[in-house]
């Protein structure tokens, strides 16, 4: 295969990217765009502050832009995210208690009622679990509504779209060893043993020298996996250059490759310059648009 779609396709995996709405007119970026990757996240169109600016009025147009150019286009679409703490819309930011659960209920029923059939994997939370060695949840305003909140956001997305794959979405949570992994998997672990719908695990994979990929990343999505379900990588950027980059990406790869049920990866930005990181090298192609080492190296390992 010559391209990080069609190899990750012989394994019936797919290989995804974040694209942001206002760089389709850039043709270097829609031609490595349409020709590499078979999975879209938009990277902040379809956040909560985008989707509905001013309470139940919702805003889809540039969400749209990207959910129709991938859809024409045979590619599917990783929804991101239903709820988080940040790029809440201002309205939402002050809100608690009863007011905050109903409206990030009424988002999620809005959101995923709207792109029912378009979505492959929702991200219905995100981020919800605090770093450091307590495991247990980190405290924002979704938080304060009651710990039973992540699975009301479940139910709610399920109900709203039965035929999209549901998925907890976390970074730092690639060392097995890590508070915060064992505290999602704890989660996940009870989810499943009482019915709470959920599909997917999504590893974001944001790796750079404070957190490297770590020796026993395949454990840990294999662990995932063995509660019940899929995992997948979906924000994944290595800090780094050369030789060593192509090397950490080749062994993210083969993790994922490893692991039966981890059913795609997916890169967070195209070209170095398209990254969120201030600075440095982290993606598959330079700033012209050109094939990296790390591009090379991840093909050869699907
Ligand atoms: C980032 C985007 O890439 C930036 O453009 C934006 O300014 C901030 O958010 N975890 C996530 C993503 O789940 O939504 C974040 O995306 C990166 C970290």
């Amino acid at each position: 295969a010559t391209t990080l779609a069609a190899a990750a396709q012989q394994s019936g995996r797919y290989f995804g990217t974040a694209v942001a709405a206002y760089k389709l007119n850039d043709s270097t970026y829609t031609g490595i765009l349409n020709r590499e990757f078979d999975m879209v996240t938009a990277e902040n169109e379809m956040k909560m502050d985008a989707l509905e600016p001013n309470q139940n009025q919702f805003s889809y147009g540039t969400a749209d832009r990207i959910v129709n150019l991938a859809l024409n286009q045979g590619k599917r679409v990783r929804g991101h995210a239903l709820a988080w703490h940040m790029q809440q819309p201002g309205w939402m930011q002050n809100m608690g208690g009863t007011q905050l659960r109903n409206a990030m209920l009424n988002h999620i029923t809005q959101v995923a009622t709207y792109y029912r059939g378009k979505i492959y994997a929702w991200d219905v939370v995100n981020e919800a679990f605090a770093d450091g060695s307590s495991g247990g949840r980190r405290d924002s305003n979704l938080q304060r509504t009651g710990d039973d909140w992540i699975e009301a956001a479940f139910r709610a997305a399920r109900a709203a779209d039965p035929t999209a794959k549901l998925c907890y979405n976390d970074y730092n949570t690639d060392d097995w060893s890590h508070a915060k992994t064992q505290g999602v998997y704890r989660m996940v672990q009870d989810f499943k043993s009482r019915g709470v719908p959920i599909d997917c695990v999504g590893f974001q994979s944001h790796f750079n020298s404070q957190s490297p990929v770590p020796g026993n990343y395949q454990t840990t999505l294999q662990n995932f996996a063995n509660l019940g379900v899929d995992v997948q990588i979906t924000e994944l950027d290595i800090e780094g250059s050369g030789s060593t980059q192509a090397q950490n990406y080749s062994r993210v790869t083969q993790a994922c490759l490893a692991v039966a049920r981890c059913t795609g990866i997916t890169v967070w930005g195209i070209r170095d310059t398209d990254s969120w990181r201030a600075s440095g090298t982290p993606l598959l192609f330079d700033g012209n648009g050109n094939k990296k080492q790390a591009y090379n190296s991840t093909l050869d390992a699907l």
